[in-house]
C-alpha cells in the first residue's frame, strides 16, 4: 500500500516516475540513520522491566539498526534482533563489527509469517521499543504478530511493548501535511535537499510518512527516490482491547516520555503482555 500526500503525490506522478521504496529500504536507512538522533527515552523503563522479569534473553521485534542491543547491554545475556528489511540490519551488522558487544545475533525475517527460534525459554522476553508496534497496521496484523511470537518456542512468553498513552491521540491532527526540507551531503560531495513529510488521517488512525531524496543522493539519477511508510497510531486501550480479546493479558509496566521531535513530552506506556500459548 503506497500512499503519498501533497507534493509527494505530485512527485510520484513525475515522468520518469521516481523509484518508490519502503522508508526502511537501504536508500533511506543510510540517509536517515546519520541524521536521526538516537532515542534513549524508553531505555530506563525497559531495563527496569527486564530486571523485574529476570530476563536473560531478549528478542527485539523490528530491531531496525539495533539501538536496543547496545542501549540494553548488561540487561541480557543473549539478544536476537529480528527485522524484515536488510537496510537497517546491514547498518546494525556494521555497528556490531566495530563493537565489543557479545551474545548478539540478527535475523532477517518478517514476523507476520510463522517462525521458530531455538534455545529460548521462559527467561526470554520479546521487546518492541520506540512504538514499533505502530508498524503493525491493523488488528489482524497485531493478532498475527502475537500468535507468531507465542508459537515461536515452547513455554510461557512475555512481550514488552511501548505504545502511546490514550490522551496523545488528540494531538495527532497537528501532523497535517507537515513537510520539512533537510540538506544532505551526497557521496559526490554536493549538498542535496531531502524532503520529509508526515500527515495524519484521523478517520483511519494512520500516520503517513513520505520522504523524497533528490536525484544524486544515493547514486540514483534524476528525479530521485520516494520513500513511503504507513503507521497505525495505536494507543494503550486500543492495543489492550485487541490483545485481550485474543486471550493475551496486558498490564501497564511503566510510563515514559518522548524526549525530542514532534512528539516531545508525549507519554508512552510500557506494556507487559503475557501471551496466551494455547
Ligand atoms: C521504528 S523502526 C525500529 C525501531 C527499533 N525497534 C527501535 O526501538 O529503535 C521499526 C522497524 O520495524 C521493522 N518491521 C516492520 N514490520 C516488520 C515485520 N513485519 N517483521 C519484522 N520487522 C518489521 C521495520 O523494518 C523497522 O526497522
Amino acid at each position: 500500500m503506497n500512499r503519498f500526500f501533497g507534493m509527494f503525490r505530485g512527485i510520484a506522478a513525475l515522468e520518469p516516475a521516481p523509484r518508490q521504496v519502503s522508508f526502511f529500504d537501504d536508500a533511506f536507512a543510510y540517509w536517515d540513520h546519520p541524521m536521526s538522533s538516537v532515542q534513549t527515552w524508553d531505555v530506563a523503563a525497559l531495563v527496569r522491566a527486564c530486571e523485574s522479569l529476570k530476563i536473560e534473553r531478549i528478542v527485539d521485534v523490528g530491531c531496525g539498526t539495533g539501538r536496543l542491543a547496545f542501549a540494553l547491554a548488561g540487561a541480557y545475556d543473549t539478544y536476537i534482533g529480528l527485522d524484515s528489511v536488510q537496510g537497517p540490519l546491514s547498518i546494525f551488522e556494521e555497528l556490531l563489527r566495530d563493537s565489543p558487544a557479545t551474545g548478539i545475533e540478527t535475523r532477517l525475517m518478517d514476523v507476520l509469517h510463522p517462525f521458530s527460534l531455538e534455545s529460548l525459554d521462559r527467561r526470554t522476553a520479546f521487546v518492541m521499543g520506540n512504538v514499533t508496534v505502530n508498524s503493525f497496521r491493523d488488528s489482524d496484523s497485531l493478532i498475527t504478530l502475537m500468535r507468531n511470537l507465542s508459537k515461536s518456542f515452547e513455554g510461557p512468553k512475555s512481550v514488552l511493548l511501548s505504545v502511546f498513552s490514550d490522551e496523545v491521540i488528540d494531538k495527532f491532527p497537528a501532523f497535517d501535511h507537515v513537510v520539512q526540507p533537510y540538506t544532505f551531503r551526497a557521496p559526490s560531495g554536493r549538498n542535496r535537499i531531502v524532503w520529509r513529510g508526515i500527515h495524519y488521517i484521523r478517520s483511519e488512525h494512520k500516520l503517513l510518512h513520505n520522504v523524497f531524496l533528490e536525484g544524486g543522493i544515493t547514486g540514483e539519477e534524476w528525479p530521485g527516490v520516494l520513500g513511503n511508510h504507513i503507521e497505525r497510531v495505536w494507543t494503550e486501550s486500543a492495543v489492550k482491547a485487541v490483545l485481550e480479546a485474543a486471550g493475551h493479558r496486558c498490564t501497564r509496566a511503566d510510563t515514559m516520555y518522548v524526549a525530542d521531535g514532534g512528539a516531545k513530552g508525549w507519554p508512552v506506556r510500557l506494556m507487559h503482555v503475557t501471551l496466551d500459548t494455547r
